[in-house]
């Protein structure tokens, strides 16, 4: 019976509460989510880096609430739960139609991103979009789904800016009319054969060839048209998308000729991307017929230049020729190309004969790409003839020593990228010719040591790597400038350092290293402007403290990665603006480590991401989180035998809004079934990632229990937690609501009393003047002797001889045969207060345990109205009673009864009683 009836009474009161929030949620007032399964919710704007954990959405800059959901198949239940003021929403799974009004709810939408297999998509699919800017239809190989758009689908999307298909044929699509807000169209991977279908899908893409009356007012709109990869695409037509003005085509990996092109009737193009076609000479002609900017022949076949291929290519400022086997350019090249600002020569093989082109000194090239050629050495003034030289990229050559001979003439270049060479030597003073460099790169040396003698000559250097593959001795003084350092040596890195401060305005630093090693060893780093640190792949004993004692005052982001199984004793120290904290592979329970999270976080109040990963945590508890009071975003994966403890139930309403598990299992018991609604249920928190996390009953349990079928297959479903939860949620949503119904919206006002009026009445049960008893008393068989003989005369009888009150005692007052859970419920409600007798027998017993808890339920879920009283017949340790710690949230002494003294304190407890059911009444009455 108890179990049959409790559900029914907690799925009444439950989806009364729902209904409230979804009437609220409907209004527009605020966003209520819960967990939606295979969706994760997100804040892109608390971690950059959260792309990682999401990898099929993209998280444009500036666009903050985001929601990726996978496996859609009703995409109508899935949007139900999806935040309504997302601003990124993507997609994937096989949804066939896309109905009219499809993503309605979302006004502030945009940036939408579907994945959804074939598509059929209704004429009305994307109304009320307003505000939608980008828009992506994909689909993953093999090429490719039809797409049906109807003609007028984009009508309502007034300030899409971009529109790709990528995977999709628009062969049965036609008349499609484009937004003039659009900048952007991509049909990549498609199946187009001709340029002409561009004009049948796309009616007002382009004017056309034939002046009618809708083309003549016809204003270019369009700036970037990306046909990349339609492999049958090798025939324009003539004309086909005549009148039309790009800023940029591109046309990668598709058989269409550069004739082609020419011949389209492209009015006007500032950049042409023609990659991985197979062309084998510098296309003629097209530079100069369109005045072109910026060409790219990236990963083409052009092994050679000839002198008389240069001339029609004068106009251009960017030239990229990257992954194109060419083995030598011509002498004249940079004369004939007098504009040329960027030339990017990047994987090709021009280190085997190096003759930089020399004579001429052009004075425009600012950008030049020289990595991956097989460089051996850099001749003597190599580059002396490109005075304005601002960027050189010579990272994964071979390059050996470096001295000033080789860089002379570089006096405005502000970025040197020698990343991954075989450099073994920098000569003194290699750098003075470049006295205006900022940036440099030099990672994956083979240098043993370092000394910032080494670095001198540049004025401002704030940005600097360091690597080697071996163990590298850094010595000072340091270049005073730096703004960001980072050092990757592959064994140890050992720092000599000088006493003073020798990184006052450095702000990111970044140190991997399997060992660190300070000398002296007595002193300390100092970073007073420390913003952003990272530490990786340091191994056994690595003491952050030991290297930086003091304060941090700056520091924001925090992120620390082991190298090792060993466990570490980390201990942060102080940072008081801390926000973001990633640890990872710290071994934290492992026996000899003292650290504990809670100790860890005590110093970084302000912290609001927390990622751990592969840290061997095994319980996650309150402890570990309290204090973090502005924690919103908790991050855990990798870990292994996981147990959330129960104590975290209590933490509930403080847990950070956004919660993910990746990777992670946990242990089989039902302490921790508390997370099922937690994680289902709570308004507002977003648990992403335990539908699909197995448990393990030890840690030699490898038979794949889904966590949540575990809870439902073994656990008694806790009908207090439930009660707690929907009581929860509708203290918020009163506080919500009492919050808006301030006076510059008195309509809200009338609302929220008529919300406050309704919820009573479903599920309030007598809310005024309908208290039937004083006080329900609750108690177990055994006491029921003490209760009927003592307690009841004491209270019921009428003054001087008792208390005159009306009591209710199930034992005696419950009509036999009525359902005693109803009975139970109603009799609860219409009390003035509720009386636990309270004994050891009484809380072993799952009935009275029941009677506390609805009990407690009461006085969560309305507040000042009733009373939760307890009597002890005998001394308990309260840390024992179920729900101790929300009690006491609640309760206040006077609530409670000790009578385990014997009849000393009768009088005392009566007075007291009489009090407490007092002040109830006026509360009331208030
Ligand atoms: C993002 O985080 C993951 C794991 O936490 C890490 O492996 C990855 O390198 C990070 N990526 C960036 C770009 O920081
Ligand atoms: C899509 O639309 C076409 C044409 O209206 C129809 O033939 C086809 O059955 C539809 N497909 C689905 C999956 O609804
Ligand atoms: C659409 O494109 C596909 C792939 O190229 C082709 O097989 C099909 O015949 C085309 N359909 C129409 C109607 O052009
Ligand atoms: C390229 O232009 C030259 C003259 O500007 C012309 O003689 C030649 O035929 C053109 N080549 C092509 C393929 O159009
Ligand atoms: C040169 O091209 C390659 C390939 O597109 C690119 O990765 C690299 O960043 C380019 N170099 C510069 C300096 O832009
Ligand atoms: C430091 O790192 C952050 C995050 O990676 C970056 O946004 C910032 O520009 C960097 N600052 C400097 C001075 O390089
Ligand atoms: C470090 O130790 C040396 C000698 O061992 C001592 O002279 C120096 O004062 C110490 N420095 C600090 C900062 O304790």
């Amino acid at each position: 019976m108890l179990k049959e009836s409790m559900p029914r009474m907690e799925r009444l009161r439950f989806s009364s509460a729902l209904l409230i929030l979804l009437a609220l949620v409907s209004l527009d007032l605020t966003s209520w989510a819960w967990t939606v399964p295979d969706c994760i919710i997100a804040d892109s704007s608390l971690f950059p880096n959260l792309s990682y954990y999401i990898p099929f959405c993209t998280l444009n800059p500036g666009l903050r609430l985001l929601a990726s959901c996978s496996n859609v198949k009703d995409l109508a239940q899935t949007l139900e739960r999806v935040p309504l003021d997302t601003e990124v929403l993507c997609l994937q799974g096989t949804v066939p139609t896309l109905q009219d009004n499809a993503f309605g709810h979302f006004p502030s939408l945009k940036l939408l991103r579907l994945q959804l297999g074939t598509l059929n998509i209704t004429s009305k699919a994307f109304e009320g979009l307003d505000h939608l800017q980008h828009l992506f239809f994909e689909h993953h190989a093999p090429c490719c789904l039809s797409l049906l758009l109807p003609p007028n689908v984009l009508e309502p999307l007034r300030f899409l800016s971009s529109l790709s298909f990528q995977g999709y044929c628009l062969n049965y699509s036609q008349s499609i009319y484009l937004p003039v807000s659009l900048r952007h169209l991509t049909l990549r991977h498609s199946c187009l054969i001709q340029l002409q279908e561009l004009q049948r899908v796309f009616p007002n893409l382009a004017p056309g060839p034939s002046l009618t009356p809708t083309t003549r007012s016809w204003v270019p709109f369009l700036e970037v048209l990306d046909l990349s990869y339609n492999l049958q695409l090798n025939q324009a037509g003539a004309r086909a998308l005549q009148g039309l003005k790009l800023h940029s085509l591109i046309l990668d990996g598709t058989p269409l000729s550069t004739l082609d092109v020419l011949h389209s009737g492209v009015l006007h193009l500032d950049f042409l991307s023609l990659e991985g076609k197979g062309i084998e000479k510098l296309p003629e002609n097209v530079t100069g017929y369109f005045d072109l900017h910026a060409l790219d022949l990236g990963r083409n076949q052009i092994q050679n230049i000839e002198k008389g291929d240069l001339p029609s290519h004068s106009s251009l400022e960017f030239l990229s020729l990257h992954d194109n086997n060419l083995q030598s350019i011509p002498i004249t090249f940079l004369s004939a190309l007098p504009q040329l600002q960027s030339l990017n020569l990047s994987v090709n093989k021009l280190g085997l004969t190096l003759a930089l082109p020399e004579g001429l000194i052009s004075t425009n090239l600012r950008v030049l790409d020289l990595s991956h050629n097989q460089l051996c050495a850099l001749p003597s003034g190599a580059f002396s003839f490109l005075p304005h030289l601002q960027e050189l990229w010579l990272s994964g050559n071979n390059i050996s020593s470096l001295s000033s001979d080789s860089l002379q003439g570089l006096r405005w270049l502000k970025t040197l990228d020698l990343n991954w060479n075989q450099i073994k030597v920098l000569k003194p003073g290699w750098l003075s010719p470049l006295p205006a460099l900022t940036s440099l790169n030099l990672l994956g040396t083979y240098l043993e040591s370092i000394s910032g003698k080494q670095l001198q000559g540049p004025q401002r250097l704030s940005h600097l790597q360091l690597g080697s593959l071996t163990m590298l001795d850094i010595y000072p003084p340091w270049p005073p400038t730096l703004l960001s350092l980072e050092i990757q040596v592959t064994v140890s890195v050992q720092f000599t350092v000088l006493s003073g401060e020798p990184f006052l305005f450095l702000e990111n630093l970044t140190l991997q290293a399997n060992w660190l090693i300070l000398k002296p060893d007595n002193t300390t780093f100092h970073f007073p402007s420390l913003r952003c640190l990272t530490l990786r792949g340091l191994s056994l004993f690595f003491q952050p403290q030991r290297f930086f004692p003091q304060q941090l005052p700056l520091l924001e982001q925090f992120s620390f990665w082991c190298d090792n199984d060993e466990a570490v004793d980390l201990h942060l120290f102080e940072m008081p603006r801390l926000r973001v904290l990633e640890l990872g592979d710290l071994n934290f329970f492992y026996e000899s480590s003292t650290t504990k999270l809670e100790t860890l976080l005590k110093e970084v109040p302000q912290l609001q991401v927390l990622a751990l990963s592969h840290m061997n945590l095994r319980n996650l508890s309150r402890a570990s989180l309290r204090g973090l009071s502005h924690l919103r975003l908790l991050l855990l994966s990798s870990e292994r035998a996981l147990e959330l403890d129960s104590s975290l139930e209590e933490f509930i309403p403080q847990m950070p809004q956004y919660v993910y598990f990746s990777d992670a299992t946990f242990i089989c018991q039902c302490e921790s079934s508390w997370v099922e609604p937690w994680a289902t249920q709570v308004p507002n928190s977003f648990v992403y990632g335990l539908e699909k996390s197995v448990c393990m009953a030890n840690t030699s349990d490898y038979s794949k229990t889904l966590l949540f079928t575990f809870f439902s297959q073994h656990c008694p479903r806790d009908p207090e937690l439930w009660a707690f939860l929907s009581s929860f949620t509708l203290v918020l949503l009163l506080m919500t609501l009492a919050l808006l119904g301030c006076h510059r919206w008195p309509w809200l006002h009338q609302l929220y009393t008529f919300f406050y009026a309704c919820w009573w009445k479903i599920c309030g049960r007598g809310f005024r003047g309908q208290f039937h008893y004083d006080v329900f008393i609750s108690c177990c068989e055994p006491d029921q002797a003490w209760v009927l003989e003592e307690l009841v005369p004491a209270l019921e009888n009428p003054p001087p001889e008792g208390q005159g009150l009306r009591l209710c005692l199930p034992v005696r007052d419950f009509v036999v045969g009525q359902d005693r859970m109803d009975a139970l419920v109603s009799s609860m409600g219409s009390s003035r207060a509720t009386l636990c007798v309270l004994t050891g027998q009484a809380l072993a017993s799952p009935w009275c345990n029941l009677e506390l808890r609805l009990a407690t339920y009461y006085l969560i879920a309305r507040p000042g109205t009733t009373r939760l009283l307890l009597l002890f017949l005998e001394p308990i340790d309260r840390q024992k009673l179920h729900s101790y710690h929300r009690l006491s949230r609640w309760l206040q002494k006077e609530d409670y009864f000790d009578l385990s003294q014997g009849k000393v304190a009768w009088d005392t407890f009566c007075e007291q009683l009489r009090r407490c059911l007092r002040k109830a009444g006026q509360e009331r009455e208030d």
